[in-house]
């Protein structure tokens, strides 16, 4: 056969196949020309030459970095009216490494790259500035401001988990087996999803979009987040180009270890129930691949020799992606927890010759850096600052997870496994991570150079360089400050937030919180004394005892329960005192907090661990009717002291906790009857209110069997109140006002029909999430209805809280709304995990609603307590700094009296109760 004989190159064989085709239909004459067959197999074959060559080639070829990039081919693609040059004059740089240049500087964007950077003021800057001139140039002042590339995140399943979430546009997950790395986020992306443009508000500019959850899930894309007006998606690729089949990409995939895969596929007979079982499975799939790779290239030996092959080059689209990870070309991420998880990653790694770019949350490799240290490339760790608790994997995590890292030399990149976290929150991560010791170089570079060095991506974005794509953002302030949100944000030098720049008062990055000093550590030896003084207190929030700003700071002297002294000096009064000596110290009321599950359970996934999960028990059809107010459930006789939850919760300041039944995720209308309980309780005493409200969903996640309907939940609700209005049990008490009725909904129309109620049945209503409730915010006042706000940021998760305030990009919050239209606010958690930063996490909540942090603790102090007429005793927390800034720390606790306190671990010690 003529191609057979083949071993030309690849553009040569193209041009000698056709000529041979055509010279033999010509010299075979009229009979061959009609046997068309005979023509295609002959078209086929040198087809499959010329095709599989070409593939041979790329087994060779690497990715070119390109430096000084002078075209980019996404300028354009936006609106027509953008500028082709925008210059950024006298902008603070805080580059991808994290580093400040201190020198001012100018940033030259032209048609959608960074053209260059130069000095303010400098002869070349102004030369430049006066080249440019012709081309419709927009001068933007950022005297003062921080200017930075845009953020870059590294695990996200925006575009194809959209919100709010609906069945029609969820495709993060490909359940039909536990390897399917066929799979392309590409095929599945909805530009649609209202998170790309509020991610984008939020500073983030590029992605890396990951499929979730088998063992083997499939191809992650890299996309910026500018909508271009074409609509089309490939457009929105970062590696974007004008051909886009035949033009290369960086290649991306994702794999799993541990929980996730051996749960997924519980219903599948076939699928592996064991991590031995994946074990198994992920290396007999290598193999596969691994076969295949060896059949190409004997292929292509074979096609570059004298002896041409028979058959086809051989390709399957079901272990593409793998043999291209066996040739290095593609960077692998692996969901990867547990330290024995990780080891069998990297064994495996060692066995099958593949490279484990990136272990992602990973919240255990802080302890084992040897082992990651140990392989012959470099393993970055794609990690949270803070999320934890749930499951087994995720329970061991430590706040100082990344700082640990970080001495360790190991690459941190901080991700938000959107919409785990939402996507636009990026910033607060490395945030969270710095106040808890992450150095602030670090902790920029982690959301920005640092990930798109992992990814290969750092000749194009997270940094401020000549050459890169102009992802710019210009900061209010130093982005690791509590309330940093950005001004402006260019994509591609497309302007995608537009808020007007003030003027700034030029911060530094915020303190971490300190290693404990030796004097520190031996204040503890005062903990549990009944009297005791504290000194160098700056500012008081609790409610009788107000600071005098002109003779502060002040001293307190508690003793037999009460506060002896308050004023500048108690020394004096009380001199043989045990002495805690701070300065710039702030005295807090302990704070009420509602959750889901503390006290009740430690991982949500654990049932072993906890009173018992009610969704589950009533899919199991183990639930007793709600009707019967006999079979309402309560959550008092199923508290648990001492738990690492409680424990976590106290260490911060958390006071009295407010849990129902611990429900689960999924529907269930009514969740039975909170209790209230300190959080650092050991008796039944600390049990402060057995019976604090009835909880009830209303919407979609409390649509059961009998109240299909949000209308028949509200009927219903009003019927057993009514007919039990005189009974000696739950929905009696509810009717006399003897127990509130704490409502579960976010949606605004839900909220407007249990008005109503409430005027009806004169009962006492606590909304609780509230999400869409700024929209009544007068009437929620005028009707005395208090909101308990569960989740203040906002994410559009769902289809009830899609009319949601983001405090982004000049737009309120929530909180902001209910606080000034006279709303009692209360502040709980819709995620266990976050109690632990509820400091943090107010603090940014406060700042990004511009509230006092008095106003804001007031939230989550005194107002809890009088929506649910909890009681109060002598229990305080005192910080160094404000409680609510980054880099405060809690210095004492004092509950009912006692300095139960001192220095307070934030880890405590885990390994009595887990391993
Ligand atoms: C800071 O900016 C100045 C002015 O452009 C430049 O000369 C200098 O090299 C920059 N410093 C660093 C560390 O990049
Ligand atoms: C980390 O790297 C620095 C600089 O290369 C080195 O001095 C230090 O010893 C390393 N630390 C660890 C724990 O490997
Ligand atoms: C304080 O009391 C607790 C609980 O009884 C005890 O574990 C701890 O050791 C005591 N601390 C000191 C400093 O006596
Ligand atoms: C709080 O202290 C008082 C005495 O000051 C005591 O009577 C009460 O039982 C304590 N409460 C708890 C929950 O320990």
């Amino acid at each position: 056969m003529i191609a057979r004989e083949t071993t030309l190159s690849d553009k040569k064989i193209m041009g000698f196949a056709k000529i041979m085709v055509c010279a033999m239909v010509m010299a075979l004459g009229i009979t061959l020309y009609s046997s068309s067959s005979y023509v295609e197999v002959l078209e086929v074959q040198s087809d499959f030459l010329v095709q599989g060559l070409r593939h041979c080639k790329r087994h060779k070829e690497s990715f070119i970095r390109e430096e000084h990039r002078k075209y980019n081919p996404r300028y354009g693609l936006f609106l027509e009216e953008d500028n082709k040059v925008t210059i950024i004059k006298n902008a603070i740089i805080l580059d991808g490494d994290g580093k400040v240049n201190q020198t001012e500087n100018d940033i030259f964007m032209v048609e959608g790259l960074i053209r260059d950077i130069l000095a303010s003021n400098s002869l070349e800057s102004e030369k430049l500035t006066s080249d440019l001139h012709g081309m419709g140039v927009e001068i933007i002042d950022a005297k003062d401001h921080y200017v930075s590339p845009g953020l870059v995140e590294m695990h996200s399943h925006i575009g194809i988990c959209s919100q709010p979430e609906l069945k029609g546009v969820n495709d993060m997950f490909e359940l039909m087996l536990p390897v399917t790395p066929f799979t392309r986020v590409i095929d599945a992306f909805n530009l649609g999803d209202p998170s790309i443009q509020m991610a984008a508000a939020g500073g983030v500019t590029s992605a890396l979009v990951l499929p979730s959850a088998n063992l083997i899930s499939g191809e992650g894309f890299t996309f910026k987040f500018a909508i271009p007006k074409s609509r089309s998606v490939e457009e929105m690729l970062v590696e974007y180009s004008t051909d886009f089949l035949e033009s290369e990409r960086r290649r991306y995939m994702k794999m799993a270890c541990g929980e996730n895969p051996k749960r997924r596929f519980k219903a599948m007979m076939d699928a592996p129930k064991s991590r031995m079982g994946l074990g198994h499975l992920f290396r007999e799939t290598m193999q596969k691949a691994q076969d295949l790779k060896d059949r190409q290239d004997t292929w292509c030996e074979l096609a570059l020799s004298s002896r041409s092959p028979s058959e086809r080059y051989p390709v399957d689209d079901n272990l593409d992606l793998l043999v291209e990870l066996l040739r290095g070309k593609v960077r692998s991420n692996v969901h990867c927890y547990e330290t024995f998880d990780v080891e069998t990653i990297f064994r495996h790694s060692r066995e099958m010759g593949i490279e484990i770019n990136a272990l992602h949350h990973a919240l255990d490799a802080f302890r084992i850096p040897e082992i990651i240290k140990k392989q012959p490339y470099e393993v970055a760790i794609a990690t949270f600052a803070s999320t934890w608790g749930f499951k087994k994997e995720a329970f061991q995590s430590s706040l100082f997870g990344p700082k640990i890292m970080e001495e360790n030399n190991l690459t941190v990149v901080l991700t938000t496994d959107h919409p785990a976290i939402p996507q636009h929150s990026l910033i607060n991560q490395a945030q969270i991570a710095h106040h808890y010791g992450l150095s602030s170089e670090k902790a920029f570079a982690s959301v920005s150079g640092e990930p798109s060095r992992v990814l290969q991506l750092d000749d194009r974005i997270g940094f401020l360089r000549k050459g890169f794509d102009a992802d710019i953002i210009i900061w209010n302030m130093h982005p690791l400050q509590m309330g940093a949100i950005p001004l402006k944000v260019f994509i591609d030098g497309h302007k995608v937030v537009d808020q007007p720049i003030r003027e700034s008062v030029i911060n530094d990055a915020p303190n971490s919180v300190g290693v404990l000093t030796e004097n520190e550590l031996d204040s503890r030896l005062l903990e549990n004394s009944t009297s005791f003084l504290v000194t160098g207190i700056k500012q008081s929030f609790l409610a009788d005892f107000p600071i005098d700003q002109e003779n502060g700071p002040y001293e307190i002297y508690v003793s037999e329960g009460g506060i002896k002294c308050f004023k500048s000096d108690c020394s004096t009064d009380y001199p043989d005192s045990n002495i805690i000596k701070l300065e710039n110290a702030y005295i807090s009321p302990s704070l009420t907090v509602l959750t889901q599950g503390h006290g009740l359970v430690e991982m949500e996934l654990e049932d072993s661990t906890g009173d018992g999960e009610l969704v589950e028990a009533l899919k199991e059809g183990t639930l007793l009717d709600f009707k019967d107010p006999q079979n309402i459930i309560k959550a008092k006789h199923g508290i648990r002291f001492g738990g690492i939850h409680l424990l976590k919760a106290f260490n911060l300041g958390v006071g009295k906790l407010i849990t129902p039944p611990f429900r689960g995720e999924g529907n269930l209308f009514v969740t039975g009857v909170s209790a209230a309980f300190n959080a650092g309780g050991s008796t039944l005493e600390d049990i402060v209110q057995d019976e604090v409200a009835l909880h009830i969903t209303m919407g979609s996640n409390g649509k059961q069997k009998g109240v299909p309907t949000i209308s028949s939940q509200i009927e219903l609700i009003e019927a057993l109140i009514r007919d039990n209005s005189l009974a000696d049990n739950t929905y009696g008490k509810v009717a006399r006002k003897e127990l509130k009725l704490a409502i579960h909904t976010n949606s605004k129309d839900i909220i407007l029909h249990l008005i109503s109620l409430k005027q009806k049945l004169d009962i006492d209503i606590v909304i609780v999430g509230g999400i869409e409730s700024h929209l009544l915010a007068p009437e929620l006042a005028k009707n005395n209805i208090p909101v308990v706000v569960t989740i203040w940021q906002c994410q559009r998760r769902f289809w009830d809280e899609r009319r949601c305030l983001s405090g982004l990009a000049g737009q309120s919050t929530v909180l902001k709304v209910l606080h000034d239209a006279g709303v009692l606010v209360g502040i709980g958690v819709e995620d266990d995990s976050k109690v632990r930063i509820l400091l943090q996490d107010s603090g940014l909540a406060a700042a990004l609603s511009g509230l006092s942090t008095e106003s804001m603790l007031q939230m989550m102090t005194s107002n809890m307590d009088s929506i649910f007429e909890l009681s109060n005793d002598l229990s305080f927390f005192v910080t160094t700094g404000d409680p609510l800034t980054y880099g405060s720390r809690v210095a004492a606790i004092v509950k009912n009296g006692t300095l139960s306190k001192v220095y307070p671990d934030i880890e405590p010690d885990l390994d009595s109760l887990t391993q």
